[in-house]
């Protein structure tokens, strides 16, 4: 038998009437005649022919949507309208039979909410195997990114003893019997005893560890799965989601976020060229959706225009204080449209407030920098007090359309004396993050770095609108099958 060759690969193919194998599962067989292949190597299926009055009748009937197929036959030029080669098979083999009975995935429209229950099936269909082959080009192009630029790609632990966000949003990990833990005298769990001798969670961040490989190598970044045990039933939410997060010694703020514009820019661009298929049919899959929208909350631009205006237009950036000033006079704030109103400067901004200054306000994606201190991590880099006395920090977010926050950073306070005070003011006890203390000890430098939510890039990307149809097996509240 012949090799397989990929259905990509046929598709690019000019017909030369060679003898070719391939396999995959049929997305329909019409007239007992065409199948419609589908392997997965790309969003168009083969059309292979059966020569219905040469086969057996009982191999026609096992030939069901879903079935995994092996076919050997000439590659011929198409008649057909919207493909330029087919397969006449003279060799037809059933691999795997799929009772069309009871297959889920039919051959119609199903509802993505249907889909995500069967999310083991999902991929087979055309939308969810453009988002993976997007996430696919996606995740390639951010190591390609940073190994152009010299970044040493480091492994940071899962399992760790410190909430970097200080948020106290981490999953804990036990070996415990949680019935029955081993107590101290005063009665309370005993971690000492425990797997590790001391508590621990699932990482929240690999950024503290991240710093002190910078400190060495300069420039790295991680690219892992991150854990979050906040309680967000949101469409930009994952209690499992994978994380970005380079770490740069001798960068400033602004540093920082061109890198960050860089890397997204980067990305965007890559997918477009390597994935323009999917991207059209994503793009053609949100213009059919939205046609069932009111006509104010559709887009006035498709996918495909989105992201090629990303690449064209430098982020807009400006303070918070700024922003702030914006949504104060703001039509919604003003007309108590916002659920959330912005009374003055302090206030966290919400997704809705960040939504109005990147749809909106600006029509583009903006970066904010320099963030009330109070309701920013510890380790981020002090301002000298502004002009109105207000105590900021080197923080910058970048908001996207659709998503909100895409991108959080800041420059690091590489100050011992000002770090510590910072933790002692939260609260965070300084003998726990002692290695993270002796970087800022022993040859402390300026530098920044940043996390990027994978998934909310490819949310970006793809267009899809919930953040559990990007990612193969979403973790979220009160889901973890699969
Ligand atoms: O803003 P965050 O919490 O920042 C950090 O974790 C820093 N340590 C990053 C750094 O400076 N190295 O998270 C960074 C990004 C967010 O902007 C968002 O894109 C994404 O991670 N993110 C989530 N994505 C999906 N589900 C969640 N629950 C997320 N929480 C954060
Ligand atoms: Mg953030």
């Amino acid at each position: 038998m012949s090799q397989r060759i990929k259905i990509k690969a046929i598709l690019a193919s000019t017909p030369t009437d060679t003898r070719v194998t391939v396999k995959g599962w049929v997305r329909t067989f019409r007239n007992n005649q065409f199948i419609a292949l589908n392997d997965g190597s790309t969003n168009q299926n083969l059309q292979v022919v059966v020569d219905f009055e040469n086969t057996d009748p009982e191999l026609l009937k096992r030939i069901t949507t879903g079935a995994a197929i092996s076919a050997t036959g000439m590659l011929i030029a198409s008649l057909g309208k919207g493909q330029s080669v087919e397969v006449k098979a003279t060799e037809i083999e059933v691999l795997g039979d799929s009772d069309p009975e009871k297959y889920p995935l039919q051959p119609k429209k199903h509802s993505l909410e249907f889909l995500r229950e069967i999310a083991h099936l999902r991929f087979r269909t055309q939308t969810f195997g453009a988002i993976f082959r997007v996430r696919n080009s996606l995740a390639f192009a951010v190591h390609q990114f940073f190994q152009e630029r010299g970044f040493v790609y480091l492994h940071t632990p899962v399992i760790t003893a410190s909430d970097a966000e200080g948020a106290g949003e981490a999953f804990k990990v036990t070996n415990f019997d949680l019935a029955n833990p081993p107590k101290t005298e005063t009665g309370e769990i005993d971690y000492k005893q425990d797997f590790f001798g001391k508590a621990t969670n699932l990482t929240v961040s690999g950024q503290l560890e991240g710093e002190l490989g910078a400190m060495a190598l300069s420039d790295i970044y991680t690219f892992g799965p991150t854990f979050r045990a906040e309680n967000s039933n949101t469409t930009r939410h994952l209690a499992e989601f994978w994380m970005i997060e380079p770490e740069m010694a001798f960068y400033d703020l602004d540093d920082n976020m061109d890198l960050a514009e860089a890397l997204l820019k980067y990305t965007i661009n890559y997918a477009l060229e390597k994935n323009a298929d999917d991207l059209a049919f994503l793009s053609q899959r949100l213009q059919e959706e939205e046609k069932s929208k009111p006509q104010q909350e559709r887009s006035d631009m498709s996918l495909l225009d989105k992201l090629q205006f990303c690449l064209s237009n430098d982020f807009e950036r400006l303070t918070y204080t700024q922003a702030i000033d914006i949504l104060k006079d703001s039509t919604p704030n003003k007309k108590k449209k916002f659920q959330y109103p912005i009374e003055g400067w302090g206030a966290d901004l919400q997704s809705e407030h960040e939504r109005y200054l990147v749809e909106k306000h600006f029509k583009k994606p903006v970066i904010l920098t320099d963030y009330p201190k109070q309701i920013k991590a510890f380790y981020m880099r002090q301002n000298e007090l502004d002009a109105q006395g207000h105590e900021t920090v080197r923080a910058m977010d970048i908001l996207f359309p659709g998503i909100g926050e895409i991108v959080g950073g800041s420059q690091r306070e590489e100050r011992l004396d000002k770090l510590e005070q910072r933790m002692d003011e939260m609260g965070i006890p300084k003998e726990d993050l002692w290695w993270y203390l002796d970087t800022r000890r022993f040859g402390a430098c300026p530098h920044a770095g940043f996390g990027l939510g994978f998934e909310r890039l490819v949310l970006f990307v793809t267009g899809m609108g919930n953040i559990r149809d990007v990612i193969p097996f979403p973790r979220f509240p009160k889901n973890a099958e699969f």
